[in-house]
């Protein structure tokens, strides 16, 4: 557990030390956690959670999820449901980890088989938050908790099994238990957390949508399209663009911005790019300013999750979002990026193979996020030989 003060705001946060395997076992020891979906963080959830000795079950339709959990070792019947209802009335702990679209199709199923005293838990605060439009509306004899891992579901694996952790929220909604906030944290723990930090439903779904459709992913995207355009239609050549806009970002400077700060980066850059970037980076700040305005008022009003569950709730949603991001691998940005990083030499030889299996996974924004962290310490040291110099 630390306290720090930044910016006025005294903070708590809890550690992996706080919940050492003692610990866990005398909170959890006793509960059955029914893991629902098996996406990305579902799958990511119940094995980090398997391995750290819960007693989980997963529970989910027969398709793709189903078939990859038989293949992670669920047993059918036994660890293994595709009936939601079954599971959920076994469960006292119940996390509800299906897409955001999927838990509003799915509530009446769970609702109706939720136990008295059972901990309903979402990684998002989505559905509860936007009840109005979602309808999830857990009755008054549940705990109602989250856990949200700042990171993709591979992410949160893939640092379990390197005995590091990704960073998560919680928070508490409803406590009928009395335990419901020991319930969040040592579940949160369980399932790979690195640190927890504490926050309500309502922070996190407004922080996390800005954030996703922000410089996460929305904002980084179109900035980095409008430089490579410009570049282009000055008569740069695709490398030139693409190495400027993207490649040295991410392969460099990202980074080290992830290692030890923007701050740090600027100090250890050449005095030409250290003046450019003191006097630009006010402007853009400025541009963007009341995009972000505009962008926190319609998630704060409803109006982004509207249009995330009518446009994902509709049968066709995938044929739909598999031609908007065809359009984005077709756009010439990324044409020249699959070449670009084919040409590292890390990709030659035998580390491609590895690359080319991790492709598929690293879809979506969290995805995203996770790419750049490997890259860190080569890139770091690397700097810091050379004096840290850019
Ligand atoms: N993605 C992340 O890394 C991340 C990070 C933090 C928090 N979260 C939150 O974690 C939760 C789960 O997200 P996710 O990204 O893991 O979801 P996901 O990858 O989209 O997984 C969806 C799962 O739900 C099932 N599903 C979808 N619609 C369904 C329906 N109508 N009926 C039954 N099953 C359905 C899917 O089964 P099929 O395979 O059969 O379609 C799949 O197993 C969400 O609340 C999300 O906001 C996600």
């Amino acid at each position: 557990m630390r306290t720090f003060t930044v910016g006025g705001v005294k903070e708590t946060v809890y550690e992996r030390k706080d919940f050492p395997p003692a610990k866990l076992k005398q909170i959890l020891g006793r509960e059955t956690v029914a893991v629902i979906g098996y996406g990305v963080q579902g799958r990511g959830q119940s094995l980090n959670m398997r391995d750290n000795g819960v007693n989980v079950i997963v529970a989910v339709r027969k398709g793709p999820s189903y078939d990859l959990a038989r293949k992670d070792g669920w047993k059918p019947g036994k660890t293994l449901f595709d009936n939601i209802g079954e599971a959920v009335r076994h469960a006292t702990v119940i996390q509800y980890l299906l897409s955001d679209a999927g838990q509003k199709a799915q509530w009446a199923e769970v609702r109706d088989n939720l136990q008295p005293g059972a901990a309903l838990y979402f990684s998002h605060g989505f559905s509860i938050v936007y009840r109005e439009q979602t309808g999830v509306i857990p009755p008054k004899n549940v705990d109602v908790i989250l856990v949200a891992p700042k990171g993709s579901g591979t992410t949160v694996r893939r640092l379990f099994l390197e005995g590091r952790g990704i960073n998560s929220s919680f928070a508490v909604h409803q406590d009928f238990t009395g335990r419901a906030r020991e319930r969040a944290m040592a579940l949160g723990i369980a399932v790979g957390s690195g640190y927890l930090f504490e926050t309500t439903f309502e922070n996190e779904v407004y922080s996390d949508l800005t954030g996703e459709r922000g410089v996460l992913m929305g904002a980084i995207y179109g900035l980095m399209r409008a430089q490579y355009q410009l570049l282009r239609q000055k008569g740069h050549s695709p490398s030139e663009a693409f190495n400027e806009t993207v490649e040295e970002a991410t392969q460099s400077l990202y980074p080290l911005i992830g290692e030890n700060g923007m701050d740090w980066m600027y100090a250890n850059c050449s005095t030409t790019a250290q003046r450019g970037a003191l006097d630009w980076y006010k402007k853009f700040e400025a541009a963007s300013k009341p995009v972000f305005e505009e962008l926190y008022d319609r998630v704060h009003t409803g109006k982004e999750t509207a249009v995330v569950l009518d446009v994902n709730s509709r049968p066709d949603y995938r044929q739909g979002l598999e031609k908007e991001l065809a359009a984005v691998r077709q756009d010439e940005i990324w044409q020249i990026g699959a070449i670009v990083r084919e040409l590292r030499p890390e990709r030659q030889g035998s580390a491609r193979k590895g690359a080319a299996k991790a492709k598929p996974k690293a879809a979506g924004k969290r995805a995203t996020k996770a790419k750049a962290k490997p890259k860190a310490k080569p890139a770091t040291r690397k700097a810091k030989k050379k004096g840290g110099r850019r």
